[in-house]
């Protein structure tokens, strides 16, 4: 791990602070003191805590246990207890809420839906019956690769009926992508649709499936549905229409009862070394998580029309726009597709139209929004919004503030959001009717959760001192292992500082105890919100006929919060040239997909070294974002080449 004190390039002097209006505390889920009675209890008895808290949920049967803990790091929480994820966030709805918009959807040529908890439950049972038709069974792992409509999150919600995990891919990603996560998870079928739309052009998924399924050999069948409308090519008895399975599908399936711990979703993001993690989250404890995260940090009720921008292919759109608000009966708005398609003030349109009073997006799109200016927001009447949120990366207090006079009139409490596909809900936020905001904190631990700033060690470090974020109890919706690979979610989480989970995130705490996050100590990249791991584009790079070598590295981008910078060295006797730069991304975009494409790509005679052989990739960062050189150098193999990098830097 690269130290803190490299990447906490800049404290923050940031003071202001907002306490949470007097408007909203009167009304709010949470007032200061229910926020200081959860905290205390949470401290005195976790167990009891989390026992009442999952009274929130559905169980069909009781748990015997809370946690059991004696194979840590492996957690298994609310042992015995079952439960079903689809009846939580459906069935249990369709007596009160059975006529109330689940799902409120715009697609991005402007076509729209709106779908009753009970049209989404039909839809849902009908389609897990299809599935089970198609020979899926409780345990058999489904990958889902779609694009924002209706029918992604009835897909989810299918699997969850029956008991079949699902590993939904983001639709931006390649098909080599979705191969290998194919075949990591054994997939028996896959979910797909002809195309999205993004930016008024069509994203060809099938396509993308057709050349994926030549290479996963688990995969035996294909459910398309039908969304665009451009042709594609059908094979018998492996690819099947969505509405012509559909239409005959029995519209009754009663829910798998399925235990606590069993096997929710994998979903894959990046670590340090090149091959992407299954994070593995199992029903129960993830359940709870988000359900009632989603009450406390976004305050909701049946009033509200809540919307997260996220798409379902990352972990905020499974834990916040489906499991989290569906378990909790809310209206959820879902968009298909760009901020800026027509125009750029697509979201603002779309928070108008539906009366939106709950926003949840990244800064990333924040300091877009900035960037294109006021007057798109102002066409607007935004009036109806009461709460916005942050997620994904530090915001910083410039964002914040624009965030909350331009978007918030100045009267929305915002919560900055602090957690990872692998916490599975939200651990660090304030809650909005009890803690004070600074710009650009995510202030302080919710209830239950023990978070700290260490050193390399497992000490705390001073206030105002960067170090470490780790946390330092099980929660019931951390992942339970890398899938396949629990060696790896050993040494990973639990095996870097003793004791406890590490996040691989740098933090300082301020003197109030309020945590500020400073970004990724490992090699792992933050582009627009997205994960990316450093390894993952080199290992794309290096597979090229004409690279010998390549290290890759992030420099601060104003907008996508980090860009991406390749430094490749190539073969004997090829030349670098302008076009070949431009084949070397078009290759990290076919590898990966397009959310990977490099910002920068140099050409060096060679790449700097350690004596052992490690790239020093600090030296590198340092001269991707045009810095000059601090720290020690003594150990570069050969000094020239720093003086040749820098030669090509300003040539
Ligand atoms: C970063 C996204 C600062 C952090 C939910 C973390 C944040 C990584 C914040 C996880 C925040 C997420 N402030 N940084 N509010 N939220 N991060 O797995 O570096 O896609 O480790 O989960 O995003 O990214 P992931």
């Amino acid at each position: 791990m690269t130290s803190p004190a490299a990447t906490i390039e800049s404290v923050l002097k940031e003071t202001r602070l907002f306490p949470p209006p007097e408007e909203f505390v009167r009304q709010a889920r949470i007032n200061p003191q229910e926020y200081q009675r959860l905290h205390e209890w949470a401290e005195r008895d976790p167990d009891g805590f989390w026992a009442e808290q999952a009274k929130i949920l559905d169980w069909f049967a009781p748990w015997t246990q809370v946690l059991d803990w004696s194979n840590a790091p492996h957690a298994r929480w609310f042992v015995g207890g079952k439960l079903n994820a689809s009846y939580n966030c459906l069935d249990r709805h369709l007596a009160n809420r059975g006529d109330k918009i689940a799902l409120l959807w715009e697609g991005e040529p402007g076509d729209s839906q709106a779908w009753t908890y009970r049209q989404l439950h039909a839809e849902v049972c009908r389609l897990a019956n299809v599935l089970k038709k198609l020979g899926i069974r409780t345990g058999d792992r489904v990958t889902i690769y779609m694009p924002l409509v209706p029918e992604a999150v009835a897909a989810m919600l299918a699997c969850a009926r029956i008991g079949a995990t699902h590993s939904v891919v983001f639709g931006g990603f390649s098909a080599e992508a979705v191969a290998d996560r194919n075949n990591d998870a054994g997939s028996k079928l896959i979910i797909t649709a002809d195309g999205g739309w993004r930016r008024g052009k069509i994203v060809p998924l099938k396509d993308n499936v057709d050349i994926a399924l030549s290479k996963s050999p688990t995969v035996k069948t294909c459910l398309v549905l039908r969304r665009t409308g451009q042709p594609v090519q059908m094979v018998p008895g492996r690819d099947f229409w969505w509405h012509e399975l559909m239409a005959d599908a029995s519209p009754d399936c009663p829910p798998e009862v399925l235990d606590s711990e069993h096997p929710l979703f994998i979903l894959y993001t990046s670590g340090s070394t090149g091959k992407p993690k299954g994070v593995l989250h199992t029903t129960g404890g993830y359940l709870l998580g988000t359900a009632l995260t989603h009450r406390w940090v976004f305050d909701i009720r049946d009033e509200d029309v809540y919307w997260c921008s996220a798409d379902v292919g990352w972990v905020t759109g499974h834990s916040y726009v489906v499991y989290g608000p569906l378990a909790n009966g809310a209206t959820v708005v879902l968009y298909e597709g760009a901020p800026n398609h027509p125009q750029e003030d697509r979201f603002w349109q779309i928070i108008e139209k539906y009366k939106v009073t709950i926003f949840y997006t990244a800064p990333t799109a924040i300091r877009s929004f900035i960037k294109w200016g006021e007057e798109h927001p102002r066409k607007h009447n935004l009036s109806s919004l009461r709460l916005l949120g942050s997620v994904g990366e530090p915001i910083n207090p410039e964002a914040w503030m624009w965030y909350h006079t331009v978007i918030g009139g100045g009267r929305c409490p915002i919560v900055d959001t602090w957690w990872q596909t692998e916490t599975g809900a939200i651990l660090i936020a304030p809650i909005p009717g009890a803690v004070p905001t600074k710009p650009g904190s995510a202030t302080r631990p919710l209830p239950g959760i023990r978070a700290a700033v260490v050193d390399k060690a497992g000490r705390p470090v001073p206030p105002n001192t960067g170090g470490y974020l780790v946390i330092q109890r099980p929660w019931p919706s951390m992942l339970r292992t890398i899938y396949g690979d629990d060696e790896r979610y050993r040494q990973a989480y639990w095996g870097q500082i003793p004791g406890v989970y590490f996040t691989a995130d740098g933090a300082r705490q301020d003197e109030d105890g309020y945590f500020w996050i400073m970004g990724r100590v490992d090699d792992v990249l933050n582009v627009s919100g997205h994960r990316l791991s450093t390894m993952e584009i080199e290992s794309a790079l290096v597979h090229h006929p004409k690279v010998a070598e390549a290290a890759v590295v992030g420099r601060p981008d104003e907008i996508k919060g980090e860009g991406i910078v390749c430094f490749v060295t190539l073969k004997q006797g090829v030349t670098p040239s302008a076009e070949l730069k431009e084949e070397l991304k078009a290759h990290v975009v076919k590898d990966i997909g397009a959310l990977a494409r490099p910002d920068d790509i140099r050409f060096t005679d060679a790449l700097p070294k350690t004596r052992s052989g490690k790239i020093m990739r600090r030296l590198l960062r340092d001269i991707a974002a045009g810095r000059s050189t601090t720290g020690d150098v003594t150990t570069l193999e050969d000094f020239s080449i720093l003086a040749r990098l820098r030669e090509e830097e300003e040539g």
